[in-house]
């Protein structure tokens, strides 16, 4: 495909996705970041390892719409959209309530949805495109006290290879990045140690994005050992 010039990222005020911006920018890209903490966008912009940033919630449908729409009039049509942006909720599945489940699926599950049917029809029209989401180990297996996690992991990857197959004649990718343990603000809430930097996992989430064969589409490239 033709070089991809611009990107969204979503979670891209920090962790992982600030790592992503930082190295889809290094590559040329056009970056726009997205998430809700207004001071970590405007940093993010302010090392320009981001081009614009958007502050929304990737739950709210006229959020993404905004976001979508702002970054076409500033940068140009959305040649990659990196669903990052994900929370973690620690519990046993007994002590959860029924909101705090909800809301793990909502942001890590509904949101990536979102953001991908927002862009998807331009994707289309121009017969290229690229969805990568930042899945995770935990949506291979079972880890005690994060259930909704999992599950919205376990969800992000069927999500992935159902859109692989949708987009695939339409010449649009979609592909997951499954990271172990990364050490970033959200591996901090957990009793697991760091097994990687997020500029491990960027860089193959930059690889996903602007270097992989078409023939990636619909897998989910582990980025642990
Ligand atoms: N760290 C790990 O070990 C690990 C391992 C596997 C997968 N992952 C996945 O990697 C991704 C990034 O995680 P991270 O470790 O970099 O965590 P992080 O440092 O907590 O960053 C999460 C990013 O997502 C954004 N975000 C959260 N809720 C949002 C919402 N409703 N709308 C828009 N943005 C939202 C956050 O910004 P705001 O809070 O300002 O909105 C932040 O920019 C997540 O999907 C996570 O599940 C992480």
């Amino acid at each position: 495909m033709t070089s991809p010039r611009t990107a969204i990222v979503t979670g891209g005020g920090r962790g992982i996705g600030a790592a992503v911006a930082r190295g889809l920018t290094a590559r040329g890209v056009a970056v726009t970041v997205f998430a809700r903490t207004r001071a970590e966008l405007d940093r993010v912009v302010a090392e320009r390892t981001a081009a614009l940033a958007v502050q929304g919630d990737v739950r709210r449908e006229e959020d993404v719409g905004r976001l979508v729409a702002e970054h076409e009039r500033a940068l140009g049509p959305v040649d990659v959209l990196v669903n990052d942006a994900g929370i973690l909720v620690r519990g046993l599945a007994e002590e959860l309530s029924a909101a705090a489940f909800r809301e793990v699926l909502d942001v890590n599950l509904t949101g990536a949805f979102l953001c991908a049917r927002a862009v998807i029809p331009g994707m289309k029209s121009r017969g290229r495109g690229r969805i990568v989401n930042v899945t995770s180990i935990s949506g291979t297996l079972g880890t005690a006290e994060a259930s909704p996690y999992n599950a919205s992991k376990w969800g992000l990857v069927g999500l992935t290879k159902c859109l692989a197959e949708e987009l695939r004649p339409h010449g649009v990718v979609c592909v997951g990045v499954s990271p172990g343990s990364v050490d970033t603000e959200m591996l901090r809430r957990t009793p697991f140690a760091p097994e990687m930097t997020p500029d491990d996992v960027a860089k193959v989430v930059v690889f996903a994005a602007l270097d992989a064969p078409f023939a990636v589409t619909g897998a989910n490239l582990e980025v642990h050992g």
